[in-house]
């Protein structure tokens, strides 16, 4: 593959979703399998790219022929894009989550037998998309996911410009697609020309379709 339309070039594709402690043996995190992810990076790598994939704990493993950063916070995951610059593209697929535990704890929280639940606090988690869109480093193509399960269009196009990136990847992930979680993806591409619909496909051939148009944009 080092021949390939993308030879020569580095691309960094995030994937899996973040956990964020609440104690050592508990965490809240997103639903994300890292499937849509790992394709994408397969994808990209297939074309002759060098792929850096930074992932959280994802179900589906990671792809081979890529270098594999693997992290469990969005801070983590943070940290490791920028080491990971510069880069051609990014690929921000993962799920990250919005808000971490503040009040986290170093010890297992017990039941004090009052009945009484302890109280979460919320601390706002770096936006990864935004910083890397808006950094010195940009690359020159950033991509970003949006998952919204009403007014796709809408929602991904104020999306694209608060967070400064040059395309999103939208898609409906109400519970009725079956989308999360499951083999197939229908997208709504949105990028500085328009609005693209692609039709109903496996995360495999949305990946691959993905990694042509990256490519031919690149080129
Ligand atoms: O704002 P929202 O989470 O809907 O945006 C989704 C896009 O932003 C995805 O590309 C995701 O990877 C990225 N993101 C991020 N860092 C965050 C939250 C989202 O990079 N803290």
């Amino acid at each position: 593959f080092a021949d390939g339309p993308l030879a020569g070039r580095h691309i960094l594709v995030t994937s899996g979703p973040t956990h964020e402690p609440i104690d050592p043996v508990r965490h809240i995190a997103n639903k994300s399998s890292g499937a849509q992810g790992t394709a994408i990076a397969a994808a990209l790598r297939d074309l002759g790219a060098r792929v850096t994939f930074v992932t959280g704990p994802a179900e589906v493993p990671p792809p081979a022929g890529v270098a594999v950063v693997r992290v469990t916070t969005a801070r983590q995951m943070a940290d490791a894009v920028q080491t990971a610059l510069p880069a051609d593209a990014a690929v921000m697929a993962a799920a990250v989550a919005d808000w971490r535990v503040a009040n986290a704890s170093a010890t297992k929280m017990k039941k004090d037998g009052s009945g009484a639940a302890p109280t979460l606090e919320f601390a706002l988690n770096p936006d990864i998309l935004a910083t890397v869109s808006q950094g010195a480093d940009r690359p020159g193509l950033v991509v970003g996911f949006a998952a919204e399960t009403n007014d796709v269009v809408a929602h991904a196009t104020a999306k694209r410009t608060r967070k400064g990136c040059d395309w999103i990847v939208a898609n409906d992930v109400s519970p009725a697609t079956g989308i999360m979680g499951g083999a197939e993806n229908a997208v709504t591409l949105i990028t500085g020309a328009g609005v693209e619909e692609w039709p109903r496909l496996s995360k495999v051939e949305t990946a691959r379709r993905l990694a042509a148009k990256i490519a031919e944009t690149l080129a």
